[in-house]
């Protein structure tokens, strides 16, 4: 067994360990940004899906991930924050990561328009944080713990890791969209234990 169920352990003491290095980054090749490339079959189209929506939630629950809540801050000043799992690394260089937001999500306005945002990987002690950015009528911000990043997104204390991103380019696809988000800065609490989540539960980890 991988994984076992979350248990709340004392967290970490939150050690830096200097100051941050800048990212260096060797002089990119000319990828092109945000090009679409159609697939070969564009002409023809893929067949019904053979299988239920539940059987199509049931596999993608095998598929563990971390848990992140993604954050940014309106130029009106308003705090934006929303748990998402369907992060993931795109690029080293340029440093790109995507997550992908529900259409019909309340913080997709704010998303669309704004530069920047921050996703910031969860610790394994951050459940109730995962589960209150999750939920619709909770008061997300109140007594939550952050400081401002350098575009002002808040970035939560006591995460496992932060990356702040220039909000790069989207992608409609299907009920969701893609964000892809260059990253600015990003920094990690060598040694924490972050949050993981697999079939509707969260864990935490356990090597092999
Ligand atoms: C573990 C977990 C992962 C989630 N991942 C996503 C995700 O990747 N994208 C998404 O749109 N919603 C995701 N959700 C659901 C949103 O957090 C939830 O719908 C939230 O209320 C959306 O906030 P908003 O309506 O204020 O934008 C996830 C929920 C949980 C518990």
């Amino acid at each position: 067994m991988g994984f076992i169920p979350i248990s709340f352990k004392k967290p970490r003491p939150c050690g830096r360990r200097g100051p941050a290095r800048p990212f260096t980054i060797r002089e990119s090749p000319p990828y092109p940004s945000a090009a679409v490339t159609p697939s070969p079959s564009a002409a023809l189209q893929a067949r019904a899906p053979s299988f239920s929506l539940p059987q199509f939630r049931a596999s993608l629950a095998m598929f563990a991930t971390g848990v992140t809540i993604v954050t940014a801050r309106t130029p009106e000043g308003v705090l934006v924050g929303l748990t998402a799992n369907s992060f993931n690394s795109v690029s080293l260089d340029p440093p790109l990561v995507l997550w992908s937001l529900a259409r019909t999500a309340t913080s997709m306005a704010a998303f669309r328009a704004g530069s920047h945002y921050a996703v910031n990987v969860l610790a394994a002690d951050q459940m109730a944080l995962a589960e209150r950015f999750a939920s619709r009528g909770a008061e997300r911000w109140a007594g939550t713990d952050f400081t401002e990043g350098a575009s002002g997104a808040p970035l939560l204390a006591g995460a496992a890791a932060v990356f702040e991103c220039f909000n790069r380019s989207r992608y409609e696809e299907g009920d969701h969209t893609i964000f892809v988000g260059e990253v600015e800065a990003c920094s990690h609490r060598p040694g924490a234990s972050p949050l993981l989540f697999h079939g509707g539960r969260f864990y935490t980890e356990h090597p092999l």
